[in-house]
Order: structure tokens, then sequence, then C-alpha cells
């Protein structure tokens, strides 16, 4: 049990609640959801006399719970599941056998939760298809789930809320038919990490920063997030995806909002998404010949990651040959407003990189003049990175003397560490699902949100959409020539994380 969730169990606990898992066989719930719950049910984020109902395809109760246990095992050694432990978190578990397109398995679980009684609060979890989100509403709408008549109703929606814009505004009218605005929980699991929460304390619990942030003192800013995964098997959505939908219009763009907002009136959901939905109303629009400047997109090539080959996006099982699918995508951003005007935010991520590691870097501006240029050594610009993950914290690269009878300049490099990952950091589906629970909808995005970045990205979806060929960057490196021509007149060029 981690030392934050220990503190988050002083303050505050869940009340009883049914909690009800679509796609109970799936990945995500074996991956993250079912080790998440197991976690939040020992440190007490989940109330005891919760339930977890899986709703269920094609397997009988044994079966089901022997892939829980089997998932646990595999994707969450560290949740050490002895005989004893098992069976009380399996006594917790209960299944609805049915199709989400079968009348009878929303009545099914209407019946079960009716039976489970005094529990009369429920989040029904979509960790399915896209495909199946507006659907899946409707049937709990007309199987009389959504009333929160005796207790909440609350749905969570997964990522990717729709591929382009038309498609967004489409689910959000669906969901909004069946189930109001406020029970409906969209989740971005970058908001739920801690050191991404962390970025608002920094900025807005320390009075150093307000006078440095904006383009007064800073000349650009990177937000990045690096990874060495390929695709895994994910093949199917992310030939249709790429890097630009699955990663910068969600994660990297909720992040751009969190550095560059105002401060809130104060810390509540609506007050937040207010200032996070100005800084996207105020992002600079895309012309389509802006795009080639202001954009880059590659595909890794096969190559060496962490010692190991890897082979080609376009060779990896369910890829087309021919594919021009971005596996990397760059966007630079220009935010119109007094804080921002003329610093770039550049936005980039990409897999089978060189390293797993995701940073918000301010790179400040160039002192004014060197004092010291009778030597032949420069002070650099400062910059300030925050390390969102892995091990997350913060660094300030500062200029210092040499030690030594001269003024010659070196880097420092202060570090302050925020938490260690084993011990101290709580997974972010955690912190979401307790939100939920909990009803703060301070880290889901709203549905003006989700529109809004759909909007901005359109134009470049467009001009992607006609592209036919695409760069390529060896496995294992950071060799994209144009990261180098888009950052170019950034003090400092491109940051390649080290
Ligand atoms: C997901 C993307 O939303 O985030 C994946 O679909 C990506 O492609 C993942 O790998 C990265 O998340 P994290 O938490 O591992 O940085």
């Amino acid at each position: 049990m981690s030392a934050q969730l220990d503190k988050r169990l002083c303050t505050e606990t869940a009340a009883p609640a049914n909690i009800v898992i679509f796609g109970a066989t799936g990945d995500l719930t074996k991956r993250k959801l079912m080790p998440a719950l197991v976690r939040m049910l020992d440190c007490g984020l989940v109330h005891p006399d919760s339930r977890i109902i899986g709703v269920v395809r094609d397997m009988d109760r044994g079966q089901w719970l022997q892939l829980v246990r089997d998932g646990l095992a595999e994707f969450s050694p560290a949740v050490s599941m002895d005989e004893d432990r098992w069976q009380t978190f399996a006594s917790r578990l209960r299944m609805v056998p049915g199709d989400l397109d079968d009348e009878g398995t929303y009545s099914r679980l209407a019946d079960t939760l009716e039976l489970l009684g005094g529990r009369k609060n429920a989040m029904f979890y979509c960790a399915i298809p896209p495909g199946w989100y507006g659907k899946t509403a409707a049937g709990l709408n007309r199987a009389g789930l959504t009333a929160q008549d005796e207790g909440y109703r609350r749905i969570v929606i997964e990522k990717p809320f729709g591929m382009d814009l038309a498609s967004a505004r489409a689910l959000n009218r669906e969901l909004q038919s069946v189930i109001d605005e406020s029970q409906i929980f969209r989740i971005d699991h970058y908001l739920g990490k801690e050191s991404v929460q962390n970025l608002l304390v920094y900025r807005f619990a320390n009075s150093i920063m307000e006078p440095l942030w904006n383009r007064n003192y800073i000349d650009s800013i990177q937000i990045s997030v690096a990874e060495t995964l390929g695709i895994e098997y994910r093949a199917k959505y992310y030939e249709n995806s790429g890097a630009l939908r699955d990663m910068i219009q969600s994660h990297l763009m909720q992040l751009m909002t969190l550095v560059a907002m105002e401060p809130p009136v104060e810390f509540t959901a609506d007050a937040v998404r207010d200032e996070k939905m100005k800084v996207l109303r105020a992002l600079r629009r895309f012309e389509p010949q802006d795009v080639t400047q202001q954009t880059v997109a590659a595909q890794y090539a096969s190559g060496r990651v962490n010692g190991d080959d890897v082979a080609a996006y376009v060779s990896e099982e369910g890829v087309s040959p021919e594919s021009a699918t971005e596996t990397f995508a760059a966007v630079r951003f220009h935010i119109d407003n007094w804080r921002w005007q003329g610093v770039p935010f550049i936005l980039w991520t990409g897999k089978r990189l060189q390293k797993k590691v995701s940073e918000v870097m301010i790179r400040f501006r160039n002192p004014p003049f060197n004092l010291f240029d009778n030597h032949a050594s420069v002070p650099a610009a400062n910059a300030l990175v925050f390390r969102l993950q892995p091990d997350g914290g913060v660094v300030l690269r500062m200029n210092a003397k040499m030690p030594g009878l001269t003024t010659d300049i070196q880097r420092l490099v202060m570090r302050a560490p925020y938490a260690s990952d084993a011990e101290e950091i709580a997974d972010a589906y955690e912190i979401l699902m307790h939100d939920v629970l909990t009803g703060d909808s301070t880290l889901f995005s709203r549905s003006d949100e989700v529109e809004e970045s759909w909007e901005i990205v359109e134009p470049i979806l467009a001009a992607w959409r006609e592209r036919f060929s695409i760069e390529r960057y060896r496995a294992g490196t950071w060799d994209i020539p144009a990261m180098d021509a888009l950052t170019r007149d950034c003090v400092g060029g491109w940051h390649r994380p080290s």
C-alpha cells in the first residue's frame, strides 16, 4: 500500500457502489482495471461493501474468474494473490452474461443490481470498442439504469472519443440524449497520473513560477511522450488512428492546456475545465498550407530497442506493407493570447524511440547579453523540465562558474525527485476510478473540450489523409531530422530527453 494511497484513505472513502464493467474479459480490464480495483479495495478507496459486476460474453462464471485471476498474476505480479486474498476478492465479483446488442443483457443487469439491494450507486465502465459506447448507454437508459433516483449512476467512457470532429460530435449527441453530461466521465488516463496533477501544484502553489510563466521569459515549450514499445497487439486500431489521434489530440493536448491555462478561480471541475477550454479556444487554427511547416510525421523502420532487434512498423502483424500511418507525430501550436503570444508549444510523441520518457520542458530565453564573453564558454538558456514518467520530478538547468580562478561557465543541473514510481505513486486508473466513485470530474474531459481539440487537429488529419509515403526513423533512435527543422528557431532546438 503506498504512502499516497494511505493519505487518500484518510481523507476520502467512497460510498458502497456497484462497479459494472462492460468488456470484463478484455485487455483493459485485465491489465488495468482489475489490478487497480484490487489495490483500491486493499486501501479503502473502494468501499468493502461494493461489488464488481462483469458483463461477460461466451463464458461461464468459473472461466471468467480464472481469466481474472490469470490476468492479475500476469499484469500485476506485485499484487500477490494467495488463496485467501483471492477468495475475498472473488466473493465481490458478480457476472452478468450477455452480448451488448442483446436487450436482455441490460435487463439481466438491472435485475442483478436490484438483487444486490442496498447499493444503489453504480459506475458503468465501458472498457469496450468505441463503436459500442453510444449503444451501451442507450441500453442502460432503456433498462432504467441511468436514472439517479436513489443513488448516483455514472458512465465512464474510454479513449478514443471519436476518430474526428464529426464522430466525436455524433458520440456526444448520442450519449447526451440518454444520460446527463454530469454523469459522463470521459477518461484520459494521462490526467490521472500523479505527476501530471503535480504540474498544477508546481504552478499554483509556488509563487516563483507565475512571474516567469509567460512570453516575457519563456522561449518555447516542448511536451513529449517518447515510448520504446511498438504497437503491440493493436494493429487494427493503430492503422486507423496513428500517433496524432492516439496521443496528440488527447493526452498531449490535455497536458498543454494544464501548462498554459490561467489560474482557475477555484479547484473545482468546471472552474478548471473552463480555463482549459479557453486555451483550446485561443489555439491558432491551421490553414492547409501550414500543415507541412508545422507538423512532422514519421514511421519506425526496423532497429534495436533496449538491446533487442525489433521489426519495422510495416512488418508488424496486421499492418499493411504499404502503410503510411505515422508512429511519430509532432505539432507546433501557437496560443494567441496575452500570456503566450509568440511562444511555440511543440508537442511530440513516438513509438519505438530510444527511451520511454514523458516530459514538459520549459525553455527560457537566452540571457540578454554575455557579460563573460571574454571566455570561450557561453551561458546556455535555462530550462525547467518536469519529468512526468518514469520517476517524476523537476530538473532545473542553470549556469554556474567553473571551480578555480576563472569565470568560465559550466552547466549545473538541479534535480528534485518527486516520488519513486515503485513505492509511492498511485496508478492513474486507481485515481480516476476513485474520482468517478466520489463524483469529482476535474480530471475528465468535458464534451466541449473534446470537440474543440478535434476541431483543431482536423486540418492536419485532412492533409495527412492524402499522404501516400512517410519518412522513416530507425527504431531505437532519435533520428528524425524533420524535428530539427521544426524547432530550428527555438533556443536549444529539439530537446531529446536524456
Ligand atoms: C494510450 C495509447 O492511450 O497511451 C497508447 O493508446 C500509448 O498507444 C499509451 O502507448 C501510453 O500510456 P502510458 O501511460 O504508458 O504513457
